[in-house]
């Protein structure tokens, strides 16, 4: 069954909480629904809007938005060690990760508290402290929009990066997420290497996946703001990957410039883009009703009231300075309409 809305106002179904406008909205519960949906109307302009923790919308959307409702979740195999899930793309992903910790379930510890739905989980690869969705994921079920049927990646066949994949390339405007799988595992794997994990892990009493999700939730409570208080889409900026020559130049001017060699490909170095924003001078800036997290430089927030202009705005001008006072450009993570 779907839904159909006109003249949507997207204020409640943005994270920014800009007030935009949508000229339709469908919900959807199955393959079917938009079989049905893409053969009746053959939209031109579409986007699938899940829970809208990753997208700014500057101005109304002159097409459909598509929204997908079911969020069921399956344990399709159990043998003792591992268990494979079948989810559903409007499941919550920190209701996910809860479950998995309830159920002494390793894999998706370390991404406690991430704002996403599953669906959206595989196009960017969500990823923290260590841990990307792609290490658990086994197979990505989507409808395909060109042949209107359902199609089922396994995990090679996403072509998952740091905050990439198949979706946002070859796939981008073809493809809505019905369902992810995963594959979790009872043998502990603690992955506590990133900044801060360890110590906030010990201070709980060791490596159990509880006290994981606790620290890690502590810390993100700490340095990113809640998007229910005040509205944000968590980095706005991914991390720039430069040449090795380019990291060694800054390196020697900031020689405590963090740094991090990208895996695989030894002549590239990932920046901080947070520690570059900060050290622009820009941490907590504000620009009337916009501004700069004040513990999290790569984080854009809406103070209230202000409309997606208004951050692309403030976005040009941090990825301005940034630029002039490094010469390293960064480009956002978050999907801009
Ligand atoms: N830093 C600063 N000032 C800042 C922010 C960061 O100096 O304002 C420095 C930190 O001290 C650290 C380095 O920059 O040395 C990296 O910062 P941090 O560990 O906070 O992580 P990040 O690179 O800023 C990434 C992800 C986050 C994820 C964290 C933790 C991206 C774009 N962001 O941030 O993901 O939670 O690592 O793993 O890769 C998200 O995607 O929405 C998100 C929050």
């Amino acid at each position: 069954m779907k839904r159909i809305y006109n003249d949507i106002n997207l204020q409640n179904r943005n994270s920014f909480g800009v007030v935009e406008s949508a000229r339709e909205l469908v919900e959807f519960e199955t393959s079917e629904d938009l079989r049905e949906y893409f053969s009746e109307h053959r939209p031109e302009r579409w986007y699938v809007l899940g829970g809208g923790n990753n997208t700014l919308f500057t101005k109304r959307y002159d097409g459909v938005l598509l929204t997908p409702v079911c969020a069921g979740r399956r344990v399709l195999a159990d043998d003792g060690e591992y268990v494979d899930l079948r989810v559903e793309a409007a499941h919550d992903w920190d209701t996910l990760v809860e479950w998995s910790v309830n159920e002494g379930l390793w894999g998706i510890e370390n991404l406690s508290m991430i704002p996403s739905s599953v669906g959206a989980a595989p196009v960017q690869n969500i990823g923290a402290y260590g841990a990307e969705a792609k290490d658990a994921i086994t197979v990505v079920e989507y409808f395909d929009t060109r042949i209107l049927e359902v199609v089922r990646l396994t995990n090679n066949e996403c072509h998952f990066g740091y905050r990439e994949s198949i979706f946002k390339q070859e796939l981008k405007g073809a493809a809505i997420i019905l369902a992810v799988e995963f594959r979790l595992h009872r043998t502990p794997t603690p992955n506590l290497g990133y900044g801060d994990v360890i110590k906030e892990v010990e201070a709980r009493g060791g490596a159990t996946l509880r006290n994981i999700r606790e620290a890690i939730c502590a810390i993100r409570s700490y340095k990113l703001p809640d998007p229910k208080v005040i509205g944000n889409a968590g980095s706005f900026f991914k991390n720039p990957i430069v040449e090795r020559s380019v990291a060694e130049q800054l390196l020697a001017e900031y020689p405590d410039m963090p740094h991090y060699p990208v895996g695989g490909d030894a002549g590239s170095v990932k920046l901080a883009a947070g520690w570059l924003i900060d050290r622009a001078g820009l941490k907590g800036y504000r620009s009337g009703r916009v501004g700069v997290h004040d513990r999290q430089a790569l984080v854009l927030v809406n103070h209230g009231g202000a409309t997606g202009g208004e951050v692309i705005e403030l976005a040009n001008y941090v990825c301005a300075r940034v630029k002039a006072k490094f010469g390293v450009a960064i480009s956002p993570e978050v999907n801009i309409l």
